[in-house]
C-alpha cells in the first residue's frame, strides 16, 4: 500500500509542473484596420456639356445670322468680333446693349467662357 504511494506521488507533481501556465500566449490579433474606404462615385463634375454652337444658333443667330453676317436686327459679327476683345463681347451678351437681350441670368460663368471662345474662333 505504501509503496504505491510512493509511486503515484512524483506522478502528480510531473503533472502539475507540467500544466504551468504561464501565460504567455498574448499572440493578440491586431486590430483591423479597417480598409473599407467608401466608394467614392461622388464625380463633382456635374457641368451638363454646353453646345456653344447649338447655343448660338438658337439665341444669336435670329439676330447676328447663323453665320455671323448680321440681319436687320443685328450687326454681323463677322465684322465686329475682330474690332473687339474678348471682355467686349462678353459685356455685350451680359448687358445685351440697345435692342439685344440680355443673357446675364441665363448662362453660367462657364457658358459664357466658352461661347465666348467659340464666337473668337468663329467669327475672328
Ligand atoms: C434681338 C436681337 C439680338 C440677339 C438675340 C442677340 N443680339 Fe447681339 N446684338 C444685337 C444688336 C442690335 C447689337 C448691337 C448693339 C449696339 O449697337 O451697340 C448686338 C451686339 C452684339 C455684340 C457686340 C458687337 C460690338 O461691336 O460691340 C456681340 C458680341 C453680340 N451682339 C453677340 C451676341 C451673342 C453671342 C448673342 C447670343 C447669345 C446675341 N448677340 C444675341 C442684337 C441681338
Amino acid at each position: 500500500m505504501f509503496r504505491i504511494a510512493l509511486f503515484i506521488l512524483p506522478l502528480l507533481v510531473a503533472c502539475g509542473s507540467g500544466t504551468d501556465d504561464s501565460g504567455a500566449d498574448t499572440t493578440d490579433t491586431p486590430p483591423t484596420t479597417d480598409t473599407d474606404t467608401p466608394v467614392d462615385t461622388g464625380d463633382t463634375d456635374t457641368t451638363p456639356s454646353f453646345d456653344a454652337e447649338a447655343f448660338y444658333d438658337d439665341s444669336c443667330s435670329g439676330c447676328h445670322g447663323d453665320d455671323g453676317e448680321g440681319t436687320a436686327s443685328g450687326p454681323a459679327l463677322t465684322e465686329e468680333v475682330p474690332e473687339i476683345t474678348d471682355e467686349e463681347i462678353e459685356e455685350a451678351i451680359l448687358d445685351g446693349p440697345r435692342s439685344m437681350p440680355s443673357f446675364e441670368d441665363t448662362m453660367t460663368d462657364e457658358e459664357l467662357e466658352l461661347l465666348v471662345a467659340w464666337i473668337r474662333a468663329e467669327f475672328g
